[in-house]
């Protein structure tokens, strides 16, 4: 069997568990220890607030996007179904979307339709989905532009997300753990890719040190895809096939930034637009990650189950409770719009304190917020 069959099957792989096990962080996103300051006197009507936002150059009627899981397989298999149901969820609310990694693609030409959704989502915002260490200097068949414009093309995508995920790729037993010359790579790439690039965690989160790296390179949007989501030691847990993998992928199982505080890193140390992914679960968290700076929010897990029975109506569910969760709570802070939310004051308090204080200067963050 060669790598890109392992590939596919590994994909496989990765949905049971996601649908079957306990996968997430045992630790949380650090959104509890971000606390908004109630408002009993609004003065605005909860109806007239615009939950709309613009990212990279197109409009959305939510701040939320449904992150890239999954593609690989032929024709109308499960990854199929799942892109599809999603992108249908994805076209109705006008929000983006992402497909998961096109490296089976890449090798499998053949396997493109589970990544293709214009037939059902004409319009929606679709990144497409690299890895960085296809891109390092020491990848044999390294990826270039050309993959790059594959991935983005045969899609029809709006932009291309390579996904960072030295966690995951380092306790595989089979993991692509070459990642020498990576930000060289995306700077080429950047150069000669007239798409937007997002660079994407996969759920551990990403530093200011590295965000500052990621936007002096030209880098469109950063995606965070903090801890406290889905754990991807903690999926690679499960495939493990003997004692010594198990032990390194229980140990990482929490290991990253939590999405909160990844968020307030990156807010504080770029301009970038950002993606708050990572264990949003409600739509409090998400009005918490645009506060602290994100632009929206993206949810993968929760959306999964749904999908791969191609409940479109069950996908959409999921997210309406979320919409409805963010507005409430904007109408409890007094905020009209997500420009507004931006500005309203925050408590940060605890583990999320003692952690942004020694990262950042977090009461020149917090100071000078108001409507
Ligand atoms: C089943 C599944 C497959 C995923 N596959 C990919 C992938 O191929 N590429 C990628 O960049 N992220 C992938 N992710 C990561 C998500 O995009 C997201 O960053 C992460 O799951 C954290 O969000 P969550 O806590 O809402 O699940 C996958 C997530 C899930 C649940």
């Amino acid at each position: 069997m060669d790598k890109e069959e392992l590939t596919v099957i590994r994909k496989f792989e990765h949905i049971e568990h996601c649908l079957k096990k306990q996968v997430e962080a045992h630790v949380s996103t650090q959104f509890e220890n971000i606390h908004f300051v109630h408002t009993s006197l609004p003065e605005i009507d909860k109806e007239e607030i615009d939950l709309s936002i613009e990212f990279l150059g197109r409009r959305f009627d939510y701040p939320i996007m449904i992150a890239g899981m999954t593609g690989g397989t032929k024709g109308s298999q499960i990854a199929g179904k799942i892109n599809k149901t999603l992108a249908k969820a994805a076209q109705e609310l006008n929000i983006p979307m992402g497909v998961g990694s096109q490296r089976a693609m890449i090798r499998k030409p053949e396997t493109w339709e589970s990544y293709y959704v214009r037939d059902v989502a004409p319009d929606i915002f679709l990144v497409g989905n690299l890895g960085a260490p296809q891109f390092a200097e020491n990848m044999p068949n390294r990826y270039g532009v050309e993959e790059a414009l594959k991935a983005v093309e045969t899609i029809q995508a709006d932009a291309l997300a390579i996904h960072m995920n030295p966690l995951q790729e380092s306790v595989q037993p089979e993991g692509d753990t070459q990642y020498k010359g990576v930000i060289n790579a995306l700077a080429e790439l950047k150069s000669e890719l007239s798409y937007p690039i997002i660079a994407k965690e996969t759920g551990a989160g990403v530093s200011m040190e590295v965000a500052i790296k990621l936007e002096s390179i030209g880098i469109d949007a950063i995606d965070v895809g903090g801890l406290g989501g889905t754990s991807w030691s903690g999926v690679e847990y499960y495939r493990a096939k003997d004692e010594r993998s198990r032990n390194l992928a229980l140990k990482f199982w929490d290991w990253g930034i939590p999405t909160a505080l990844s968020v307030a890193e990156v807010r504080y140390a770029t301009t970038l637009p950002i993606i708050a992914t990572g264990g949003i679960r409600d739509g409090i968290a998400i009005a918490k990650a645009l506060t602290l700076g994100a632009n929206l929010a993206g949810v993968a897990l929760p959306l999964l189950k749904p999908a791969v029975n191609g409940d479109v109506e069950g996908v959409i569910k999921i997210l309406q409770r979320y919409i409805d969760e963010l507005k409430n709570a904007m109408f409890l802070v007094g905020a009209r719009n997500v420009e507004e939310l931006k500005k309203v004051p925050l408590v940060v308090t605890g583990f999320a304190r003692e952690w942004l204080e020694q990262r950042i200067d977090l009461w020149e963050f917090l100071k000078d917020r108001r409507l």
